[in-house]
């Protein structure tokens, strides 16, 4: 199998990480990827923050959990009042993907743009997750979400609407989910 169809096969959501650190060199590589991604009439209308301070990375998740508690779904309230689920899964750094928002596609060149991070992670044996539970923190804008906006440095225009956790995995295989069959056809 060649190299690329590889490590899309290869690729799992990680939610058991290493305390190891990335090496910032590897997490620029990782990022240039998601800059090399398509985007609708080439705006390439994304932003990308790297966080690897714990501290601030534990005050996210508890500040999104906070808001998430609120939720319609009781599946999303269960896991915001669930003491040990952490939205980041402790993952050592995390990337937050913000759009920007007067843009022509922006969340779909920005997801365009987070597969290409989770794949290029995957090429550096590195495990990966995406968040979109971050996203409750910025859905409305509130005193909380603004006074993060600002000092996460996200540049004006911008919404952050999810991110992706990094880190070395603890698990030597993550088991494949079930993939649906019969979601394709073709016409000759
Ligand atoms: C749009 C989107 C949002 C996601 N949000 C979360 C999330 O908030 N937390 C999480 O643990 N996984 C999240 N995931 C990961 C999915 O749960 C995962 O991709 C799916 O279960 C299939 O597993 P795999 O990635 O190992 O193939 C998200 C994936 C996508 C595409």
């Amino acid at each position: 199998m060649n190299e690329t169809l590889n490590t899309i096969l290869k690729r799992r959501s990680c939610r058991i990480f290493k305390e190891d650190k990335i090496d910032k060199s590897i997490l620029k590589e990782i990022i240039k990827a998601g800059t090399y991604a398509p985007s609708a009439m080439n705006q390439q209308p994304w932003h990308f923050t790297v966080i690897s301070n714990k501290e601030l990375l534990d005050k996210i998740s508890f500040d999104t959990k906070e808001i998430a508690k609120n939720h319609p779904l009781e599946y999303i309230r269960g896991y915001a009042t669930n003491e040990k689920f952490h939205i980041f899964y402790n993952a050592p750094s995390i990337i937050l993907i913000s759009h920007m928002e007067n843009a022509y596609e922006p969340k779909v060149d920005c997801a365009a743009a987070t597969e290409n991070i989770l794949l290029a992670a995957t090429s550096f044996g590195i495990g990966s997750c995406w968040v979109e539970f971050v996203s409750y923190l910025f859905k409305k804008e509130t005193e909380i979400s603004k006074k993060y906006v600002e000092k996460l440095e996200i540049p004006s225009g911008y919404k952050p609407i999810h991110a992706i956790a990094l880190g070395y995995s603890k698990l030597d295989n993550i088991p494949v989910p079930k993939h649906k069959e019969n979601t394709v056809n073709f016409i000759d």
